[in-house]
This record gives C-alpha cells, structure tokens and sequence, in this order.
C-alpha cells in the first residue's frame, strides 16, 4: 500500500503562513524526482479555502482537523463534515487525544462523526492510543483494542477509513514508543481490524505522536505502519519534507 503522510497544523499560523507552508509543498512536489507517498495536509478552519485554492491541482489533498455530525443547524461555532466536504476537503481527523480531552468528545460522538464522514465520501482519520497510566499498567493493547470496538461503526468499507495510533504520552512529548511497541500495537490494530470486517488490510495504520526527520525512516520501514500522522513537525517545511522522503512506498 502506498504510504500516508499526513499533517496536522493544529491551531497554529497566520492565513500568510498557511499560504506559505502549501507554496513550499507544491513547488516540492512539482519538483520531486520520485514516487511520493499520499500527502495530507490539515489546516485550522479559516485557512482550509487558501490552502485548497493553492493545492487545487497538486496530488496534495486538504482535510479537516474535526468536524460536526449533524449536516447543518444551531451548533455555534462548529463546523459540519458537509461543509468540509462543500470547500473540497477529501479527509477529516475524528477523535484526536486533543478533541477527547479538552472538548470531553465520547466514542458515541466519534462514531457518529465517522458515519457522517463516510456517507460523505470524507476519509476519516480515527485516532486512538493509550495514557502513559495505562502504558505502564500494562494495558496499552487493551485499550487501543477496546477503543477500536467503541469507536467505529457497525458497518463501514475498509478503503473509506484510515486509523492512527496516537499515544498519548508521544504527542509533542518528544518521547517516542520504541519500535517493537509501535509495531506491536499496529499487529493488534490489524488483527482486531481482520476480525471485524472482510478486506480490512485496505485499512491505512499510521502511527503518530512526536515523528520527526530522524525517527521517520525507521518508524516507516515498520511491515505495519502504513504511514505517519505528523504535528509539530508539519509546520516546518524543510524537516516536513525529509519526513515526506522517508516513505518507503
Ligand atoms: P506531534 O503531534 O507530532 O506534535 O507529537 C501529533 C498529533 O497530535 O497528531
């Protein structure tokens, strides 16, 4: 499977930044000199429509870092995967440890993102992953298991999702699960997948949390990891690339 790069700019940036950052991207990409990875770049809301314009005829796809379930309606200061999907987005982030944490979003409320994404054509991009309590009380592959179960709908095609392992102590920590780790819990994540719905190889697996320029190469060269979910690191142009070139499918 061709491998995922995807980044997360977070709440980060200026609309100029934004427009800078997709510029560098495409004159990159115009340039590169071998087979790229899928790229996904995820801008905060007001910057998504800049951010498109520029990339509208680039291999580079735009996604939503969360969105509303409901279509429309009295839900101030949300904003709806229909309206992601009207300005041309092709993914959406769902569950990021962020949005459980400071916005108390349920695996009810996930679920029923996933569902409006999928009938939307919108790729999801479901994150789980375990606490560092849970990670040292031996309860990592239970957790990411059990949020695989509560998380995803009954029914769903396999090439409509993309899954990140996102554990909650690597994210902007700087601290990394050592290989054997991430590898583990992408086995588990692909078995629970097989044993849940036919074709689910078609399933992406992406790690994410702290992945930069020197733990990429490694981290890609994993049988599981079918690409790499990517914040802080995706603000920078340079060190984003390397990131880019690591793929190795
Ligand atoms: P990080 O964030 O790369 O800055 O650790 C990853 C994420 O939250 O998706």
């Amino acid at each position: 499977m061709q491998q995922y790069i995807i980044g997360n700019w977070k709440m980060n940036g200026t609309k100029a930044e934004a427009q800078k950052l997709a510029t560098g991207f495409l004159s990159r990409i115009q340039k590169a000199n071998r087979p790229l990875p899928h790229i996904v770049l995820c801008p905060s809301y007001p910057y998504l429509v800049p951010v498109i314009e520029i990339l509208k005829d680039s291999p580079i796809e735009v996604g939503g870092q969360d969105a509303h379930f409901e279509k429309s309606g009295a839900f101030t200061g949300d904003v709806s995967v229909t309206q992601l999907a009207d300005v041309g987005c092709k993914y959406v982030i769902v569950g990021h440890s962020e949005r459980r944490h400071y916005h108390q979003e349920s695996s009810s409320i996930i679920r029923k993102k996933i569902e409006a994404s999928m009938k939307l054509g919108l790729r999801p991009i479901l994150c789980i992953g375990e606490s560092i309590e849970e990670r040292k009380a031996g309860k990592a592959l239970n957790v990411v298991a059990s949020q695989l179960i509560s998380d995803l709908p009954d029914s769903f095609t396999p090439h409509d999702l993309l899954i990140a392992y996102e554990p909650l102590w690597a994210i902007g920590s700087g601290h990394v699960p050592t290989l054997e780790e991430v590898e583990e819990i992408m086995g588990l994540m692909k078995h629970e997948l097989s044993a849940r719905i036919s074709g689910s190889a078609l399933v992406p697996t992406l790690y994410g949390g702290s992945v930069n320029a020197q733990n990429a190469p490694d981290l890609l060269a994993l049988p599981h990891v079918d690409g790499l979910l990517v914040g802080g690191v995706s603000l920078k142009l340079d060190e984003f690339w390397e990131v880019i070139n690591a793929s190795q499918r």
